[in-house]
């Protein structure tokens, strides 16, 4: 049998960072310590003009491919998850040309937010199992800041920029390495995280709540809107029943697992949920003090941290789970 797993993984994060000092200064209402209290994040960081999401992805993938000696000649198809992409070129196509990659080969953009890592990593593991490809080259990047209205501090004290890149390949084996993949989708519950005037299309109708006027802000019609509460709401509902269906379908119980890893939305959250949902602190990894919510990058990124600090190793059982725009949601088991 061939089982797909993850080999190895990496990010990347851009230089320019904004930190809560800078926040604070221009929101003198949230002071530094307020807005790591309630978010948990410090710091998070923003691409600057001359980057993009393909050539933060580019970053990421030579960090993973120069860390652990992967040949450019092995990677048989590329995976790339974003909401950042050009409109007409894939960015999957331009890291294909910028890393020198074989042209005999797959590379694909996925349109996903916060889910996107679960749901690519579903993708990979069938195109692997099913004899399509070997080594798949999965990448998230985005840089949602370039959506961010820079006087809305709900979404700016939140969001940071980053890539991450994963070497997804299969082995001869009797176990299964990402198993009990759980989905779901409300696209009704979108407008409550959305560009409303994204998709060359009039917003209003869509989300009347989210124009800018609406909002008290000046706005060029192309700011992320965010439902802090509805996004809260729609997490607490969403999440307990889906970490039942992925323990149903791995056949463990929730002691079993050793470390869950949860999409780094913002601290306030994810204490929220792991207290619903009983698990004790050391066993739920959370790191988006340095980055920020990086949307489909958190989970790799931490998986990343997690394992650089040794919290993550061989052998464990570790719960993925990402959830938001969309609004989309989806889990799975890695044995790690
Ligand atoms: C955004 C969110 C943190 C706001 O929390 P909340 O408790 O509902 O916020 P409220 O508006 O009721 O404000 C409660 C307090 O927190 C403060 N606060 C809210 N957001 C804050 C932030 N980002 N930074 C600092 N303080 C914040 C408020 O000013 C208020 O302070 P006060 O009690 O001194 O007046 C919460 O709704 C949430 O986690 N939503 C999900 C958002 C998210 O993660 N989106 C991305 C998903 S992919």
């Amino acid at each position: 049998m061939v089982s797909a797993r993850i080999v190895a993984v990496d990010y990347y994060l851009p230089a320019g960072e904004l930190t809560n000092e800078h926040l604070s200064i221009q929101f003198p209402e949230w002071t530094v310590d307020k807005i790591a209290a309630k978010t948990g994040i410090r710091t998070r960081h923003i691409a600057d003009a001359a980057e993009s999401e393909a050539s933060m992805a580019v970053m990421a993938a030579r960090a993973l491919l120069d860390n652990n000696d992967i040949e450019t000649s092995s990677i048989d198809l590329v995976l790339l998850c974003t909401q950042s992409s050009d409109l007409s070129r894939s960015a999957a196509a331009t890291v294909q040309r910028q890393l020198g990659l074989r042209s005999g080969i797959a590379a694909i953009d996925i349109n996903l937010g916060c889910s996107g890592y679960v749901y690519s990593l579903g993708l990979a593991k069938g195109l692997i199992e099913s004899g399509v490809a070997k080594n798949v080259l999965l990448l998230t990047t985005d840089t949602y800041s370039r959506y961010v209205n820079a006087a809305d501090k709900s979404v700016r004290t939140l969001f940071g920029d980053g890539a991450s890149a994963s070497l997804v390949a299969g082995s001869a084996a009797d176990t299964q390495h990402l198993f009990a993949f759980a989905y779901g989708t409300d696209g009704a519950g979108g407008n409550a995280l959305i560009v409303p005037n994204g998709g060359h299309r009039p917003g209003q109708d869509i989300a009347p709540n989210s124009t800018a006027d609406n909002r008290g802000l000046v706005s060029n019609g192309f700011d992320l809107f965010m439902d802090g509460p509805a996004i809260f709401n729609f997490t607490l509902n969403v999440v307990p029943g889906t970490v039942d269906s992925i323990l149903r379908k791995a056949q463990l119980r929730l002691d079993e697992v050793d470390l869950f890893v949860f999409h780094q939305a913002n601290a306030f959250m994810l204490q929220h949920l792991r207290k619903k949902l009983g698990i004790a602190p050391e066993r739920f990894f959370i790191s988006l003090e340095n980055s920020g919510n990086t949307v489909s990058s958190t989970i790799p990124i931490a998986l990343s941290e997690a394992q650089k600090q040794g919290v993550l190793q061989p052998g464990m059982k570790v719960m993925l789970l990402g959830f938001g725009v969309g609004l989309s949601w989806g889990g799975a088991m890695v044995q790690w």
